[in-house]
């Protein structure tokens, strides 16, 4: 799979998500289904965005003990999405369990990445809550490392953050880039934004761009003026 741009359908129902979805005619943008979609509509939705011949990034965050996240993983398999993901932070043990589950009889299986610090999170709320002091661009690349050495594909990680990710686990390693605005857009509640010409300059593999698609006047011309910057250049 090369660069391509992932629209965060973050609707809370499948008339929602279908009336935003046939608006494109064209090209059929690669979807994320995040936890409000899935927990409203269930395993379905995911079927039948695929159907319609989507790819499909299905983030989920798994984070539970190993046997559970296998087991977990082991249904999602059987949807066959193109990626989905799960929390570094529940270690290497529950991501080589993850691996395992999601691997199908005939040795295939989705694409996994891993979360690394929540962008949510600050040095101040780790440092107070979870009791780590180190630097927060540390431990990110720690879980990065983490997630490469336990088999997994890439990461979940601001675009900010996809440079330095590369070089510490390789340029193969998946670097799927949040916090996407256009330099004339709004950036909402986004702290850290680059644009997606700076996403791919600084080699980001996918984007994940929200708002700016489905909030848009017109979703398909900000879609298509997404992947003119980031894939087509
Ligand atoms: O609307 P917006 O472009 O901000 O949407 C970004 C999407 O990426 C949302 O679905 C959000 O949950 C997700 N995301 C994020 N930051 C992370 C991980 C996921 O914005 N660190």
């Amino acid at each position: 799979m090369g660069r391509d741009v992932i629209v965060a359908c973050d609707f809370a129902s499948a008339k929602q998500t279908f009336d935003f979805l046939d608006r494109f005619t064209g090209r059929k943008p690669f979807v994320k289904i995040g936890m409000e979609l899935y927990y409203a509509e269930g395993p379905e939705i995911v079927r039948q965005i695929k159907a319609r011949g989507h790819r499909i990034f299905l983030d989920l965050k798994l984070h539970d003990i190993p046997n559970t996240v296998k087991k977990a993983m082991a249904v999602l398999s059987r949807l066959d999405v193109d990626i989905t993901n799960l929390h570094a932070a529940g270690t290497t043990a529950m991501m080589e369990a993850a691996l395992e589950g999601l691997t199908r009889p005939d040795g295939t299986r989705p694409l996994l990445i891993a979360v690394t610090q929540l962008t949510s999170t600050d040095q101040a709320a780790m440092e107070r809550d979870l009791l780590i002091r180190e630097p927060i661009a540390d431990v990110v690349m720690h879980y990065a490392i983490t997630a490469r050495n336990a088999g997994l594909d890439g990461v979940v990680c601001s675009p900010l953050e996809a440079g330095k990710v590369h070089d510490a686990c390789g340029a193969g390693f998946l670097t799927v880039t949040p916090g996407v605005r256009f330099a004339d857009g709004d950036t909402g509640d986004q702290k850290r934004v680059m644009t997606p010409t700076q996403a791919r300059e600084i080699g980001s593999d996918y984007i994940v761009v929200g708002r700016p698609i489905t909030a848009a006047s017109d979703p398909v011309a900000a879609y298509e003026r997404c992947v003119a910057e980031f894939v087509d250049k």
